[in-house]
């Protein structure tokens, strides 16, 4: 399976403070933001990853994350022109995708809970069909929203209703078989001018191969949309990592874990950082 990050937004909504550099790679807490859909593509078993990057970011993505190959995986990069809808990711990484099944995150999407890996691995494993994940929140007007019928089953999905059926809004991650990218194709523009993933997800809701895996109370799913949202992510980052001494969306750690680079590969890594990144990752070469 091959995984996408869409990380093209402009995130003039936390101008200034995004005006230096992608919204996507400001910190939450300790690490850049795109570490977190990094990490959770990398529970999913995915290795070969598209980052489709505006154009005024593009060098700034790869300066952070090169290619990939100090974490054993693979990065390629892609540019969006103009912000044109999160499904056209499928018809930029067409290339890219080929015959594979395909995952996407939005690249300001944060996602912690317990269990989340082993959901993560079982639907990577998912070759037909997609699957989305709901939650429940409480202003579904702003997201796509899940309606289900009384025995669970997904029965329709708007985008951004004014009265939503239910509370379940569709996060920002997504599996598909390889039909996304001709599904893509055969989408029209939005009233919003916008190829959309709603738009996509009803195809699949349509031809009844639509999977809706809820992510329950225990979950976080962060919003970093707002100077608020953006710090609230950091505290709650910052307070889980205190809390267990554990961290979340450390790519460092998730390689080692996960077995795409071996117990010298992180000590060598974890000489780059002289601080207490560092020392967490020394702490895991020499706990194992
Ligand atoms: O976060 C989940 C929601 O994401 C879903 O519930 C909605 O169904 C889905 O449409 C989307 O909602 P928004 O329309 O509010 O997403 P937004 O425009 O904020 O874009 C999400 C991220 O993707 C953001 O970081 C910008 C980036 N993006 C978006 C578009 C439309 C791109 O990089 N390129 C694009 O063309």
């Amino acid at each position: 399976m091959k995984g996408i990050i869409l990380a093209a937004g402009s995130g003039t909504r936390l101008y200034p403070a995004s005006l230096p550099i992608s919204k996507i790679l400001l910190p939450v807490y300790d690490k850049p933001m795109i570490y977190y859909p990094i990490t959770t593509l990398m529970l999913a078993g995915i290795k070969d990853i598209l980052i489709i990057t505006n154009p005024k970011d593009t060098d700034n993505f790869k300066r952070v994350l090169g290619d990939g190959s100090q974490l054993g995986i693979k990065f390629s990069y892609a540019i969006q022109e103009i912000p044109k809808g999160i499904a056209e990711s499928f018809i930029i990484g067409e290339e890219f995708i080929g015959d594979d099944p395909v995952a996407l995150i939005l690249g300001d999407n944060i996602f912690h809970g317990f269990g989340f890996s082993t959901m993560l691995k079982m639907t990577g494993l998912r070759t037909n069909g997609a699957t989305i994940f709901g939650y429940r929140v409480k202003d579904p007007e702003r997201f796509g929203v899940v309606e289900f019928d009384n025995k669970g089953k997904a029965v329709s999905i708007e985008e951004k209703p004014k009265n939503p059926k239910s509370d379940f809004a569709v996060t920002g991650l997504y599996f598909y078989d390889n039909n996304a990218v001709k599904y893509a194709k055969s989408l029209k523009p939005s009233d919003r001018g916008e190829l959309e993933i709603t738009d996509l997800n009803k195809i699949y809701l349509n031809e009844n191969k639509l999977k809706v895996e809820i992510l329950g109370r225990g979950f976080a799913w962060l919003d970093t949309g707002t100077f608020e949202s953006l710090l609230q992510a950091s505290n709650f980052v910052q307070s889980m990592e205190i809390n267990t001494g554990m961290k979340i969306a450390c790519v460092e750690e998730v390689a080692y874990r996960m077995g795409y680079i071996s117990k010298d590969n992180l000590k060598e890594l974890s000489k780059n950082y002289k601080n207490g990144y560092g020392e967490y990752l020394q702490r895991i070469v020499k706990r194992n």
